[in-house]
């Protein structure tokens, strides 16, 4: 082989363009550390008339015809989405070319066919864009961590829900008028249910899980709840138990009786301030990973926008291309371990809750009873009365989902509630 890597690029958006900047501007470095030099040598689009900025030699809308072109030897795809993103991926497979990817619908759908259909074809898929941006993250958990029995992997991975979250902290608004706010400054989309309910967190916490775990984990699998429902009342009562509220992606290999098992959540939590995720603020992302040998480690950075995104797609190139040149591919994934994943009902969590309730004799035992009678243990109450009324704050040890929300039901009918006025979970309190 001689001449320089050539580069399909598909999709020309915020994040491609940075990438073709990249490419560009710093081709002599990147010629360097590669070996080679890397050329563009086709860009897919929709409408090519959009991208005036781009030499229109290169434009084309045929991306089928772009990705099973004999001379390409990696397909940067950027176009996110399902389709056509997945044919074109396994045709350039097919083709016999590396696939950077920052697709992270797209790897937590169909990660195991995909992966499974570059191996066949002996050619590589990296997408450390698509969880995280600009954090090195899975390459770490593939190949650094690949010594090691991973605990958990508890993420901030959405920086629009981070920043709402993070607002309703600092000013004490609540949801609606700190999305409105992300809303006008660019942070939030103009439809942000993807982020706002979570479903962009839940795709990345599959891709975590599958890695960290070696195991096959898709967002069906993932119980997902976005923080519509946090209330200003969540935060300032997070805030009086020295606990900051965020949306966490939660992923844990739970060991039990039963043999090992895998859990993958994303909802809102109560953090302690103390823990190194509560003070990731803004839209910033960051992931805190438990292993055996190497402890607590922690992952920070931009987890969006075009710039951070393109330098972890450019991180991919020149380690698809060293492999290209190599004659080799890279670690793919394992799912060997192949562990059940639990059901959130199954999975152990900690509750916070805070309920309004006459104050008069028998109401906390009553209480504390309706917690017994579902096997939940309580760790610590509080009661601050007012007047013929208390508010009480139980939080939980840890106990089967499922209980939980039994509970909680069930203090919504008890006569002696009033108002079940804040109920969330809680991660890492001692
Ligand atoms: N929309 C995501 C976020 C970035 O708000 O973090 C892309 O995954």
């Amino acid at each position: 082989m001689s001449g320089p890597l050539k580069v399909a690029l598909l999709g020309c958006g915020t994040v491609g363009r940075q990438v073709l900047r990249l490419l560009d501007e710093q081709a002599e470095d990147l010629s360097a550390r590669i070996g080679r030099g890397v050329e563009v040598v086709g860009i897919a689009v929709r409408r090519p008339a959009h991208h005036p900025d781009v030499p229109a030699h290169l434009l084309t809308t045929d991306a089928h015809a772009l990705v099973t072109r004999d001379d390409v030897d990696l397909v940067v795809e950027v176009i996110g989405g399902i389709e056509p993103a997945r044919t074109l991926i396994l045709e350039a497979f097919e083709s016999g070319a590396s696939v950077v990817s920052a697709n992270k619908a797209l790897l937590a759908e169909d990660g195991v066919a995909l992966h499974a259909a570059a191996a066949k074809a002996g050619v590589d898929l990296y997408y450390e864009a698509a969880v995280a941006g600009a954090i090195p993250l899975l390459r770490p958990l593939r190949e650094s961590l690949a010594g090691d029995q991973l605990r958990r992997v508890v993420g901030i991975v959405n920086g629009t829900t981070n920043y709402i979250l993070s607002r309703m902290a600092e000013t004490g608004a609540g949801f609606a008028e700190a999305l409105a706010e992300a809303t006008d400054l660019g942070y939030a989309e103009a439809d942000p249910t993807a982020d706002i309910d979570g479903f962009d967190a839940a795709s990345k916490a599959a891709i975590l899980a599958s890695l960290a775990f070696h195991t096959p984990v898709t967002a069906a699998d993932v119980h997902r709840e976005g923080i519509s429902a946090v209330s200003a009342t969540d935060v300032a009562r997070a805030a009086e138990i020295g606990c900051t509220v965020k949306l966490l992606a939660i992923c844990e290999r739970v060991t039990n009786g039963e043999g090992d098992s895998v859990a993958v959540r994303v909802h809102p939590a109560m953090i302690p301030t103390s823990h190194p995720l509560a003070a990731v603020g803004g839209a910033f992302n960051a992931v805190f990973v438990e292993a055996e040998a190497a402890g607590q480690l922690m992952f920070y950075g931009q987890g969006a926008g075009g710039e951070p995104t393109a330098s972890a797609v450019l991180g991919d190139l020149v380690a698809v291309a060293r492999n290209r040149l190599a004659g080799a591919a890279g670690q793919g994934t394992t799912g060997y371990a192949n562990l059940p994943v639990r059901t959130m009902a199954d999975t152990p969590t900690r509750y916070h809750v805070s309920l309004d309730v006459a104050d008069k004799p028998g109401v906390l035992a009553t209480v504390a009873q309706e917690f017994a009678r579902h096997d939940v243990s309580i760790s610590t109450v509080r009661q601050d009365g007012h007047g013929d009324a208390a508010t009480l704050v139980i939080v939980t040890h840890s106990a089967p989902d499922a209980a939980l929300s039994a509970t909680i039901a069930a203090l919504r009918d008890m006569p002696a509630v009033r108002d079940v006025t804040s109920v969330l979970r809680v991660e890492g309190l001692t």
